[in-house]
């Protein structure tokens, strides 16, 4: 019998879990800021909606299972799909744009590395039924606060801005067929997880000339937006769209984190114009969030089609980023209030006043199996409280407890009836109150 989790799933300990909440409240506060509501869907879905066949390598890593009935089922690898599923099943129901956030646990049997895990969560955020690039601005901007929310500059992370749109119209220019271009996106999105001969022999399994596969690999030599847009039509609707983009990014005050990057193109086949992903600026994490339009997911799945865009944000590689920086959430929960006792005979009392201070709406905690003042000190130190009630036969013999403060560790006698007053009094105030 192992005690570890399945291999790439994670338990979450007390100390994870500060970090896990701390992150969670800062992608809802957000959400919520930005006018996002929040929605929740199963963690097994129907296979049938999952599976595509765009050679994405998201379907071969899906956790498929058949229930006791035969249906065939899977752990939800992304939640873009269950999304699309419930905004159609209450499609003329829901009033559009519909701004939807959720935080969906995501299952991918992945090759484990850095910052790839069998089991993650995904802030998602996406945007229904609006086709202006202000919406796709919109997404991007929270995704922006969020990032300076958890402490990261622009210096720190950058949102780079690709566009399928752009990089099809220069396919096209460069002779490549509408139904091979699809193919060639998910072999580009390859690029810096193999190398660019790798890249070259996807390419030309994917039925595309050696040359022209040369010629495809040059892409990538497109370092600006003037530069790319040399390489189209003039009057290229994929250009125009990123001009305004850029031009509302400063408007909205996120400029400095927005960079344009021909190479970004997302390995999902359902986006159809622009795309991101955030990074580290030294590079060093696989991508932050990933996200983009997707117009044709619900036609894709035999609906009338509906504009969207979104994105997700997952909470393995934000650790990594945050950590390197030696950023980590503010203190733990802690509690007010550690009540005690000297004698294992004075715990009734005891619970009387931990009933009363909780009953006031105090966070307590009993410090069990810690009796003796090393011991409880000990623990409410461990235990983060910033004051501690104590009792203890000499005092009680007068109807008192003692009210420690943690910080300051200065004591006073206090009776019984008074307890919760005296920790309202001193958590209100006065030194260690913080
Ligand atoms: P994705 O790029 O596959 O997009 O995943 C989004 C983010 O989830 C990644 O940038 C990463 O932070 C995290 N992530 C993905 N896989 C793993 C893994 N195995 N271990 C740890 N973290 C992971 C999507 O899933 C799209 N459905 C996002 C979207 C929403 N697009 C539009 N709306």
């Amino acid at each position: 019998m192992s005690f570890q989790a399945p291999r790439g799933m994670r338990d979450f300990y007390p100390e994870d879990m500060i970090w896990r909440t701390w992150l969670f409240d800062t992608w809802t506060a957000t959400a919520r800021r930005h006018g996002f509501e929040q929605y929740d869907a199963p963690v097994v879905e129907h296979l049938d909606l999952l599976t595509r066949k765009a050679g994405e390598e998201i379907v071969d890593q899906i956790y498929a299972f058949e229930d006791k009935s035969g249906r065939q089922l899977a752990l939800r690898p992304e939640v873009t799909p269950s999304l699309v599923r419930l905004v159609a099943a209450r499609r003329t129901q829901i009033v559009l744009p519909a701004k939807w956030f959720t935080i969906a646990q995501c299952f991918r049997y992945e090759r484990m590395s850095k910052g790839r895990k069998r089991e993650h969560f995904q802030w998602n955020l996406d945007i229904i039924g609006a086709a202006d690039i202000t919406t796709d601005l919109e997404v991007m901007a929270t995704a922006v606060d969020a990032l300076r929310a958890l402490g990261l500059s622009a210096e720190d992370v950058s949102l780079r801005i690709g566009s399928r749109k752009l990089v099809a119209a220069m396919l096209t220019a460069l002779g490549v067929p509408d139904d091979q271009q699809l193919g060639v996106l998910m072999v580009l999105d390859k690029r810096g997880k193999v190398s660019d001969e790798v890249l070259a022999e996807m390419l030309r399994d994917a039925g595309i000339a050696a040359d022209l596969a040369a010629r495809i690999m040059g892409i990538f030599e497109v370092s600006s937006l003037d530069d790319a847009a040399r390489q189209v039509p003039a009057d290229s609707p994929a250009v125009a769209e990123l001009r305004q983009l850029f031009t509302l990014a400063e408007k909205a005050g996120v400029a400095s984190f927005l960079a344009f990057d021909i190479a970004v193109v997302r390995g999902l086949a359902y986006y159809t114009g622009i795309v991101f992903e955030a990074f580290d600026a030294r590079r060093q994490f696989r991508a932050i969030l990933g996200g983009g339009r997707y117009d044709r997911l619900f036609e894709s799945l035999g609906e009338p089609p509906l504009p969207a865009v979104g994105f997700g944000f997952g909470d393995v590689v934000i650790r990594e980023v945050l950590e390197a920086k030696g950023l980590s959430p503010q203190g733990g929960p802690g509690v007010d209030v550690c009540v005690g006792v000297f004698e294992a005979a004075n715990w009734p009392e005891a619970m009387e006043v931990a009933s009363d201070l909780r009953r006031e709406g105090f966070c307590v905690d009993l410090a069990l199996g810690a009796e003796g003042p090393k011991s409880l000190f000990k623990y409410a130190d461990r235990r983060a409280a910033r004051r501690v009630v104590f009792l203890a036969p000499e005092e009680l013999k007068s109807g008192s407890a003692v009210l420690r403060d943690m910080s300051t560790r200065s004591q006073e006698t206090v009776a019984l009836g008074d307890v919760v007053t005296a920790v309202r009094r001193s958590l209100a105030g006065g030194i260690g109150s913080a």
